[in-house]
């Protein structure tokens, strides 16, 4: 069975991401900052495994990277994230709270599949899936607030889709996905989609990607995001 490789995978999306690819069979790696008491993913039934990864930590990464040994990856997802403060306004924002949520959205995910490309080379499907947002598309997601989190989904789209055009010559396909508005620790309770509902649809959507697709932005659904 193919292997996927999910970061962020003890709670909300990337959660249910492990226990959706692992029901299906899957062999999974599931990474999370901190694997001791993982609850919900230490219960994950299936062929998963669950390693420690800090996705801005280099010491952390190096680490895994080793541990993992050259193992093949068909598909890598990019999902840990964060937000940031809310209600940040122009008047409010300061580097302290800018650098973390930049390094996480948009630094992390390309040093990940800058260590993980020849893994990633090796498997069948050769997929490189960013997690990004509705929020990231300046023609659907600006509005006057939420500088930060808005302005870290929109590099990791330029970030990856310039990505995408370096390594296009290893046919290692990068995609960015808005997941939708879902119910968990980021989206809140009045979200519009449950974790299942995304995870579905997004799973449904990456089965069908194929190296054509390199570059793109799409929602959960597979139709095109604009930028
Ligand atoms: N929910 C939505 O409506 C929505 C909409 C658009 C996009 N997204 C995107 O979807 C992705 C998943 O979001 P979510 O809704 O599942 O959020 P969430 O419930 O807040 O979960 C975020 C995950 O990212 C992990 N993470 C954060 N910083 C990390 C780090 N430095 N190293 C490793 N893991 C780290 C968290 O781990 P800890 O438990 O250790 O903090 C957690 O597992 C994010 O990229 C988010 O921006 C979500």
């Amino acid at each position: 069975m193919p292997t996927v490789l999910i970061t962020g995978a003890n709670r909300g999306l990337g959660l249910e991401f492990a226990k959706q690819y692992a029901a299906d069979g899957w062999s999974v790696i599931a990474t999370c900052r901190n694997p001791i008491g993982v609850g919900e993913l230490a219960q994950i039934e299936g062929d998963i495994a669950v390693y420690g990864l800090d996705v801005n930590n280099p010491p952390s990464l190096d680490r895994f990277v080793a541990d993992l040994d050259g193992r093949a990856i068909d598909v890598l997802i990019n999902n840990a994230g964060v937000y940031g403060p809310k209600g940040i306004t122009a008047k409010d924002v300061t580097v302290e709270d800018w650098m973390p949520v930049m390094q996480t959205n948009m630094m992390a995910p390309l040093f990940l599949a800058r260590a993980l490309l020849e893994n990633v080379s090796k498997g069948d499907r050769k997929l490189i899936v960013n997690i990004s947002s509705i929020m990231g598309s300046v023609e659907k997601g600006a509005a006057g607030s939420e500088y930060i989190y808005r302005s870290s989904k929109v590099a990791l789209n330029m970030v990856m889709a310039s990505y995408a055009q370096e390594i296009a010559d290893t046919k290692v396909a990068v995609v960015m996905f808005h997941p939708g508005w879902v119910q968990t620790d980021m989206g809140g309770a009045s979200a519009t989609l449950t974790p299942t509902q995304s995870i579905t649809g997004l799973r449904s959507s990456i089965e069908k990607l194929s190296f054509k697709d390199t570059g793109k932005f799409m929602n959960y659904d597979g139709t095109p995001m604009p930028w």
